[in-house]
């Protein structure tokens, strides 16, 4: 039976008048590689945020292994942010510490364990993420572009998350570490079992996943797996599967 971690359902978002989602439908399945897309002001962070239960959703539900979070009292808030991680854009490391420091730092505030067994859990998650030894002792500055997103990764895993959120995790990089990187997020969904979902302008990034959704004029008109994409009778879909590179990717697959 397929179990759903996050059903969002008739999800409404304003900002004063404007309506950003009209009633908008979603569900993602524990231990998927989850994609949302969508042009520019679609309203996807909006909806990322709602999901980190860090703004209010103006009308609908969204469920989070069944049980309707928009509900919650601030007690079970905090216990449910607990099970849920996020990789925003821009690296969330403090830069006056070093790799093994912020994954250790963000350990510690969340389990009550001994210095020792921090540094033990840490080097667990550096190795997780495939990035040597080392690095456990270089400052975040120190690191390449791919080297910091998998870092970014290790500290985000820290908190062992069921779910863990990346927004636009290969932008900036380069093709070579972009493809690395979007190997690394299909492994640890295959081995770990963890479900995460991205929010993408990459279309790359899109072929690796089990489901992309797309959001378009406040819904969701597509939600399937990348090939079907092709098929979709909606303008945004459209312009995007006609691009060359798109075809490209998909061909090439
Ligand atoms: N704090 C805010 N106050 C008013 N309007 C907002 C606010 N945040 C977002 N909006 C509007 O809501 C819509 C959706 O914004 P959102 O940031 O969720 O889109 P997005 O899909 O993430 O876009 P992008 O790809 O550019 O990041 C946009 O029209 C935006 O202008
Ligand atoms: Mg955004």
């Amino acid at each position: 039976m397929v179990r759903y971690i996050v059903e969002v359902e008739n999800l409404v978002s304003k900002y004063g008048e404007k309506v950003v989602h009209k009633g908008l439908n979603l569900k993602i399945k524990e231990g998927e590689l989850y994609a949302i897309v969508g042009g520019s002001g679609a309203g996807k962070s909006t909806l990322l945020r709602e999901l980190l239960l860090l703004r209010k959703v103006d009308g609908g539900k969204i469920l989070f292994k069944g049980k309707d979070i928009t509900k919650l009292s601030q007690k079970e808030i905090d216990e449910l942010k607990k099970r849920i991680g996020v990789m925003f854009q821009f690296s969330t490391m403090l830069s006056s510490l070093t790799v093994g420091q912020n994954i250790i730092y963000v350990i510690k505030k969340r389990y009550n364990i001994d210095d020792k067994t921090a540094i033990d859990m840490a080097k667990i998650k550096l190795n997780l993420v495939g990035l040597n030894p080392d690095v456990f002792f270089m400052y975040p500055s120190e690191l390449s572009g791919g080297m910091r997103k998998k870092a970014s990764l290790a500290v985000a895993l820290s908190t062992d998350p069921d779910i863990l959120f990346l927004d636009e995790p290969t932008s900036g990089l380069d093709p070579i570490s972009a493809e690395d990187f979007d190997t690394l997020v299909r492994t640890l969904v295959d081995t770990t079992g963890i479900t995460i979902v991205q929010i993408t302008h990459d279309l790359a990034s899109l072929l690796f996943t089990d489901t992309v959704a797309v959001i378009s004029e406040g819904l969701i008109v597509y939600e399937g797996n990348p090939n079907g994409l092709l098929n979709v009778e909606n303008k945004w879909v459209k312009n995007l599967t006609s691009t060359l590179r798109f075809r490209r990717l998909l061909n090439g697959k």
